[in-house]
């Protein structure tokens, strides 16, 4: 894949620890579209085409599962044109890349819901995971119709329509009834647009996950940006509870 970028120079990620799995939590959009004088929808576009410029740099630093935070059970909320408009946005999206990306060996994965989503979209997306399921140059992991505290309820319900006695429910267990069922837990969480918190992302995934925020928006957050991200994991000192043998 070829990196947009106008100097022809692809970042050095000699020396770097990189994470096997990361999250981002895309957020921004919206400002983004407003310093510029447009409509939010504006943003959002600009923000699932940098999907792509992320996804080829996460390639180039070797990153082997991404998680996009793309819609949240909270955005329903939102009005409804812009539930629209990011819905037609991830309908297009499968519609002029799914081929593309399993060319360049994108397996490509929902966590989520299917509740509320359209047929169409439904048959999208089953397409795409059924097309994609035996690559493995990545994984694309795509967070959408998305809850954290939605996803364990979900898990609760399920284990307990699977008649499985309290004993049986071990962490690793649980793990497996969680959306991203066999995905190793994020190593590191990235969030865009300034902002400090997790807003329900894999939060019981993310129980160890180192954490990097940036003030950038989704939409300017190029691989630049991914490297400084990776440059602050390198930096961390990850215990996991345990304290450090000297
Ligand atoms: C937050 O920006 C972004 C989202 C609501 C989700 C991210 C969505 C995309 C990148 C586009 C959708 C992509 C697909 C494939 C469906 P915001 O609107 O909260 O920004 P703000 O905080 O500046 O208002």
């Amino acid at each position: 894949m070829s990196i947009d970028n106008p100097n022809g120079v692809q970042p050095d990620y000699s020396g770097l620890r990189i994470p096997y799995h990361v999250g981002i939590v895309m957020d921004g959009n919206g400002r983004w579209a407003q310093q510029r004088g447009q409509p939010r929808v504006f943003g959002h576009r600009a923000g699932t085409d940098n999907i792509r410029r992320v996804l080829e740099a996460s390639i180039n630093a070797g990153i082997k599962v991404l998680t996009i935070y793309a819609f949240s059970t909270e955005n329903w909320n939102r009005p409804p044109a812009e539930v629209r408009a990011l819905m037609q946005l991830l309908s297009r999206t499968i519609r002029d890349q799914l081929q593309e990306l399993h060319k360049n060996g994108v397996r490509i994965r929902h966590s989520g819901s299917l509740i509320g989503i359209s047929d169409t979209l439904k048959r999208q997306i089953a397409e795409a995971l059924e097309l994609t399921r035996n690559n493995d140059t990545i994984t694309l992991n795509v967070a959408f119709n998305y809850g954290g505290r939605a996803e364990i309820i979900d898990a609760v319900q399920r284990i307990i329509a699977d008649g499985l006695p309290p004993e049986a429910v071990t962490e690793d267990m649980f793990s497996h009834y969680l959306y991203t069922q066999e995905l190793p837990d994020p190593d590191l969480i990235i969030r865009t647009g300034g902002e400090y918190r997790l807003s329900n992302f894999l939060i019981w995934q993310a129980a160890y996950a180192e954490y990097y925020a940036t003030p950038t928006y989704w939409p300017d957050f190029d691989e630049t940006e991914l490297r400084y991200a990776l440059v602050a994991y390198t930096e961390r000192d990850r215990r996991f509870g345990k304290v450090k043998v000297p």
